[in-house]
């Protein structure tokens, strides 16, 4: 285990690339298990939680190969439908898709439940909820999930979420593709990565549309052939850059990015006083003065994303003026960095599910520890723009869904390194 050094105080200034997103890379590669045969993923980063995704795909049987950092060929020829090994499942928050493939693909699924990062109660309920609905019997313990096919056997169904969920959306597209019948999703989640994975069944075979509205149809084929996607670059990794960016008094240029996909964090940056200018593919954003306070309430896509509270908070805290910050997916999640940034000089009321920020010129370097993956990146930006050297602890929490972070914010003009404890 080891810890991050920052001496901070340093405005980042340069250009960045931005990987592969995490959270469709975590889908797609799952959803790999329905193919028949061999695919080559591209643009997939190389963070931990992908490593132990592929770790659990290996053990099932899948032949592996990574001809380079960024691409993974999966050969499902010798998958067997072997369960995955529950101590690596228990070690990230997507092997649940797991459960969706394995239903899918062999009509049944014995899944440990998963681990990854407990900033909040994740239940399970809605994903449960639509594979009952596709026909599965389930049964829940408080260890591992249980499917088999019911007594009218495993067929397409009409779901409507209770809540919009980005996991149960996934899982239920995954488990459907392969069913015969259609499955339509009501109230489904709308994420970017939502639409990466319906284009990457498609591009195997499958029929799926609605992909990014709230209505995702599935029409159920027999079988998907092999072939080659890449990836979307990751929404999140480049609003944590930007942020970083804003944070330091910075000017960067995020290349690798979906400006569309920025949209709801961009004007939010725009409003504290950042200049962005949108490219086709990259973002610059700089800041050319002090930063003014704002409100930022999260919500599902197209909303503020809740995976960018965290790192938004760092900006306000650094803003003239009192910020208000609601989360409304996560209600916890403030209780993972707040009183950490507290520690560096950030003022913060925590009041339900709002934290009130009053900004201030100067955070200062302490030692800080990450509790999950999103609040460790703001531990890091706050680092970035406080006064003298900071300790972040935890950093396998970052390092689950940052590639190469320290190399990125080094050539950027941090003075940043990993130390091992
Ligand atoms: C995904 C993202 C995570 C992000 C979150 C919200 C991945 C791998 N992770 O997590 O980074 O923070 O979306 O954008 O894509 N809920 C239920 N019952 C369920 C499922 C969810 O009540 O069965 C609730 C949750 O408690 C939460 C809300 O629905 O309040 C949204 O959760 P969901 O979209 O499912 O989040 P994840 O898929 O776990």
């Amino acid at each position: 285990m080891g810890r991050y050094e920052i001496k901070g105080g340093k405005p980042l200034n340069g250009t960045v690339t931005i990987s592969g997103a995490k959270n469709a890379a975590v889908a797609i590669l799952p959803a790999a298990l329905l193919v028949n045969g061999c695919c080559r993923i591209e643009n997939v980063p190389d963070i931990s939680d992908v490593r132990i995704l592929l770790a659990i795909l290996e053990d099932m049987g899948v032949k592996i190969q990574r001809p380079d950092e960024s691409t993974v060929i999966l050969d499902n020829s010798g998958f067997t439908g072997k369960s995955p090994n529950e101590e690596l499942v228990r070690k990230l928050r997507a092997s649940y898709y797991l459960m969706g493939a394995l239903l899918g693909r062999f009509g049944k699924a014995f899944v440990a439940l998963p681990g990854g990062c407990n900033f909040a109660s994740r239940p399970i309920d809605q994903h449960i909820k639509g594979f009952a609905a596709l026909g599965a019997d389930v049964v829940e313990t408080e260890d591992y999930v249980s499917m088999t096919p019911g007594p009218n056997g495993l067929r397409g169904n009409r779901i409507s979420l209770d809540v919009v969920s980005v996991g149960a959306t996934v899982n239920i597209m995954i488990a459907a593709t392969l069913l015969p019948g259609q499955t339509v999703i009501e109230n489904a989640a709308k994420e970017p990565h939502i639409v990466d994975l319906a284009n990457f069944l498609n591009t195997m075979g499958a029929h799926i549309s609605g992909a990014g509205t709230d209505t995702v149809k599935i029409r159920g084929v027999d079988a998907l052939r092999g072939g080659t996607y890449a990836i979307i670059p990751d929404q999140i990794e480049a609003g944590t850059y930007m942020a970083a960016a804003v944070a330091t008094g910075g000017n960067v240029l995020i290349k690798n990015v979906i400006p569309k996909h920025m949209e709801c964090i961009t004007s939010k940056l725009a409003e504290m006083g950042a200049e962005v200018i949108n490219y086709d593919d990259a973002i610059r954003i700089k800041r050319p003065g002090p930063l003014r306070h704002t409100t930022v309430k999260t919500h599902p896509y197209p909303g503020f994303p809740t995976d960018m509270q965290a790192q938004i908070c760092v900006c306000m805290a650094l803003a003239s003026g009192v910020s208000r910050l609601t989360e409304s997916v996560y209600e916890t999640r403030f209780f993972g960095y707040c009183s950490e940034l507290e520690s560096m000089g950030a003022d913060i009321q925590i009041t339900g599910k709002t934290a009130i920020i009053t900004g201030t010129d100067t955070l200062y370097g302490a030692t800080v520890s990450a509790h999950d993956l999103r609040a460790g990146a703001a531990l890091v930006i706050a680092g970035l723009a406080a006064e003298g050297t900071t300790w972040v602890k935890n950093i396998h929490y970052v390092e689950r869904g940052y590639e190469r972070i320290i190399e990125k914010l080094a050539a950027l003009g941090a003075t940043i390194r990993r130390v091992e404890d």
